[in-house]
């Protein structure tokens, strides 16, 4: 071969090389960027959140209150079950590089529980707790790592030495439920429900922030991670929520975001022997009451991701384009990825898992879902407990009293074309699919 020919390939292969190189760092430059710019701009959004929430002169996130103490004398508060987790950071690279889920930091403050369970109504969401409770302006940090090693430790120590820690304080109470839900189809009513059930013995976290962020760490399925990596985190945030230092607490339930509703296998394969429920609505009435504060403040709109490619494809054969979808539409596909996800870890979870529509949902929860499904059994004050909170308005925040009015009739009837459309092109399916199951389980497969 002639010599100028080779040094050509050579000079092309090394310019290759080169183009190769600035290609790839460029993308990890701008990955970086983009990562970067993302977490920050949904920090200030957060902060400016809590900013407006708790008043502009209180901060949310300081350690000031807290920095005579140590980290030692912080840990134990913890481990003592007298501090509570209200946040938890994911550090921005991920837990995919690391052994465990290393720089995993958590917030924690002083939850003054007897808000929740004395007023659930009041307090409907875990953020209106941590707004009420003192010490949750200035919450301390710990890495979440060393939190639980101490406990664990401490746990282990004790059990070695012949303790039933169920029988004493502090100990973790294992969850004995989770609810997934539609959003705006009564699963506050729900929460609220299994607050006022019994509330010395119960607590029900309502949308807390630590369980969401864990199951999401490693996006859905848990893929950005290796595996198992989101359920240990989430067991692990959960054991750590689970703490108390109150003997007359028994039972533990969480109610999820909606959003969760994507994370459920992360959920099951976390706590692979709790129950669990997902609450849904009809499709008009669901979209009505999404749609209730104006089409583009809703958040079903805003929340559309992560639209799977046979999703996608299906969308497409009926003609329609995923970019030019309405807000409307929107908000309908992003319900029924939601209820899609649902009923994929309802068949993967067998009778551990539960569809339950909103109809009469209190009727529900006192007949078959808290005794049958959670296995507790009621008295019959407790069953006048959830009677008498499933009359209020689920999240009356200041307005006391408020009313529970029973509105569907009306939202059917005010709803106009194009959300009956959406509803039955994006909804309708996946909602006969969860009454198939609501009905299978509930009537054991007779009726
Ligand atoms: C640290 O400060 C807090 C809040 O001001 C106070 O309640 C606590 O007693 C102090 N602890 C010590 C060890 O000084
Ligand atoms: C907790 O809230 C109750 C009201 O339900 C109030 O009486 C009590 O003083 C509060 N406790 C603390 C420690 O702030
Ligand atoms: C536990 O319940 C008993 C009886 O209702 C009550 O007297 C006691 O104060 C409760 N303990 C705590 C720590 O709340």
């Amino acid at each position: 071969m002639p010599k100028g020919n080779t040094g050509k390939a050579r000079r092309h292969r090394e310019l290759k090389k080169i183009v190769i190189c600035f290609a790839v760092c460029f993308t990890i430059i701008a990955i970086y960027e983009l990562s970067g710019k993302g977490s920050s701009a949904r920090e200030r959004r957060r902060k400016t959140k809590n900013i407006l929430r708790n008043g502009a002169k209180k901060k949310f996130s300081s350690d000031k209150e807290f920095t005579n103490l140590t980290e030692e004398e912080k840990i134990d508060l913890v481990v003592q079950g007298k501090f509570h987790l209200v946040n938890l950071k994911i550090p921005p690279t991920g837990l995919n590089e690391h052994h465990r889920y290393e720089g995993v930091l958590g917030e924690f403050c002083q939850i003054n529980w007897s808000l929740h369970k004395s007023e659930p109504s009041s307090y409907p969401m875990y953020r209106d707790l941590t707004k009420n409770s003192p010490s949750c302006e200035r919450p301390f940090r710990l890495d979440i790592k060393k939190v639980v090693d101490v406990m664990r430790n401490y746990d282990d120590e004790r059990e070695a030495k012949g303790i039933d820690l169920e029988n004493q304080v502090p100990h973790s109470l294992q969850p004995n439920g989770f609810v997934f839900h539609e959003s705006r189809c009564g699963s506050t009513l729900v929460a609220n429900s299994l607050a006022a059930m019994n509330p010395p013995a119960h607590r029900t976290y309502s949308e807390s922030a630590p369980p969401i962020a864990a199951a999401k760490a490693c996006g859905i399925g848990g893929k950005n991670c290796p595996e198992g990596r989101a359920a240990e985190l989430l067991r692990d945030v959960i054991y750590i929520m689970g703490r108390t230092d109150d003997p007359n607490e028994t039972h533990l339930f969480f109610k999820i975001q909606s959003i969760g509703s994507k994370y459920i296998s992360v959920f099951t394969e976390a706590f692979p022997d709790t129950p669990w429920i997902y609450v849904y609505r009809e499709p008009v009435q669901i979209m009505m009451s999404q749609l209730a504060q104006g089409v583009n403040r809703a958040n079903c709109v805003h929340q559309l991701s992560n639209v799977p490619d046979e999703k996608r494809k299906e969308i497409e054969s009926h003609g329609k384009n995923l970019d030019d979808l309405s807000n409307i539409e929107k908000c309908a596909l992003h319900l029924s990825l939601l209820c899609d996800s649902a009923l994929h870890a309802i068949y993967e979870s067998g009778s551990l898992a539960r569809a339950v529509s909103y109809d009469n949902i209190v009727q529900k929860l006192i007949a078959h879902i808290i005794p049958d499904h959670f296995h507790i059994l009621m008295t019959d004050d407790e069953k006048e407990n959830i009677q008498k909170v499933g009359g209020q308005y689920s999240k009356g925040r200041g307005k006391r009293k408020a009313e529970f009015k029973e509105d569907s009739e009306e939202k059917e009837k005010n709803a106009t074309p194009e959300i009956r459309e959406a509803a039955k092109f994006f909804l309708q399916s996946s909602f006969e699919l969860l009454e198939e199951e609501a009905n299978e389980k509930y009537y054991g497969g007779g009726v």
